[in-house]
């Protein structure tokens, strides 16, 4: 699988990275080491010492400099120049690592993995409920043993909430009756808005967790999805009996959700769900709890969708009505992917 590189790539929550150590996670295929320096600055370097090949994440700070665990030949993690080799006057220039653009925005952090001097922080996609006085959430990691595509493709078609998710987010087949409008996003990166509302429908269980509901509620459900692969979602739901401006029951979340490929088969899940205007911790809890439960509902559809789609790979699928939104999708990507071989082309 071939992947974008000229774009931000979300490769950690903030918190992951300590003060004083390093932390280590592979993005499309390269092991990456974080650090922050004492001023602050969040450093991503080549996970992989330029004397023999051994993970820099496996030796230890030195200041804002990196000591390899092998054989102690010392990076400076700025410039990643070798700056000392035990027994040598003077470190060889030629020993260094590479150095990958970092950008910190409301608590995720990104990398860079293709040409440094594109790196545009205007491409960052708008995280701000991640950092918003308005809303509460909490952050959330998973795991994937599939291919990033998989994981778009269940991101862009929200049928599978009545069946996947029909006892957590779901709750009503009306879902997937209903059908999404699909536009192409028209600022940062390229993308699909898809909105889709669903009226008249019993509040999903989750829901129940924030407060109780006389009746039925009107649904909507209105995503950015950009590439690399970031969904950026306003949902929520309002009670059909609601009289208009009364906005007291009404339920309000804003999500942040973003998938990164480790290698060809497996990838990074960042997520969160942000409620406006609930700070109460156990409702907050309630609520990542019950995404959870519904992430692991993917993660086993999905997982189990790839081992089969693994056991032939060359057997046709049945596209649908349903496949709109992601069948856009990958041909953004597709274009996406030319438009970088191109580039790369010297005229
Ligand atoms: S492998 Fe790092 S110093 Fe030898
Ligand atoms: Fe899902």
């Amino acid at each position: 699988m071939e992947f974008i590189r000229n774009c931000w790539y979300v490769i950690a929550w903030d918190h992951e990275i300590p003060h004083g150590g390093l932390f280590t996670r592979t993005v499309l295929g390269q092991p990456i080491v974080l650090l922050r320096t004492a001023a602050g600055e969040v450093i991503a370097l080549e996970d992989r010492c330029p004397h023999r090949g051994a993970p820099l994440s496996k030796g230890r700070r030195e200041g804002d400099a990196v000591r390899c665990g092998y054989h102690g030949i010392m990076i400076d993690a700025a410039s990643g120049q070798c700056i000392e080799v035990p027994g040598m006057a003077r470190a060889p220039d030629r020993l260094c690592v590479r150095r990958y653009p970092v950008a910190v925005q409301r608590h995720w952090v990104f990398v860079w993995m293709g040409d440094d001097a594109k790196a545009d922080k205007a491409l960052l996609p708008d995280n701000f409920s991640s950092a918003h006085p308005d809303y509460h959430y909490l952050p959330g990691y998973l795991h994937y043993d599939t291919s990033v595509d998989l994981i778009c493709d269940n991101l862009l078609d929200f049928t599978h909430l009545s069946y996947v998710h029909e006892k957590t987010l779901g709750g009503s087949t009306a879902i997937a009756l209903a059908r999404p409008q699909i536009e192409p996003v028209v600022n940062g990166m390229p993308g699909l808005r898809v909105t889709r509302h669903v009226a008249d429908v019993p509040p999903p269980p989750y829901y129940r967790r924030m407060r109780s509901f006389p009746g039925n509620v009107n649904r909507w459900f209105i995503y950015d999805f950009v590439l690399p692969g970031t969904l950026l979602m306003h949902s929520g739901g309002r009670p059909v009996e609601d009289a208009p401006g009364d906005e007291s029951r009404t339920v309000r979340l804003h999500s942040c959700q973003s998938v990164t490929p480790e290698t060809a088969t497996t990838t990074h899940y960042f997520f969160q769900q942000a409620l406006q205007g609930e700070s109460d911790p156990q409702i907050v809890q309630g609520i990542f709890d019950s995404l959870i439960t519904a992430f692991n509902e993917d993660r086993d559809m999905i997982t189990a969708q790839a081992r089969n789609l693994e056991r032939e790979p060359g057997r046709a699928l049945a596209p649908l009505h349903f496949d709109a939104a992601l069948m856009q999708f990958r041909k953004l990507w597709a274009q996406a992917l030319a438009a970088e071989r191109n580039d790369s082309i010297p005229s």
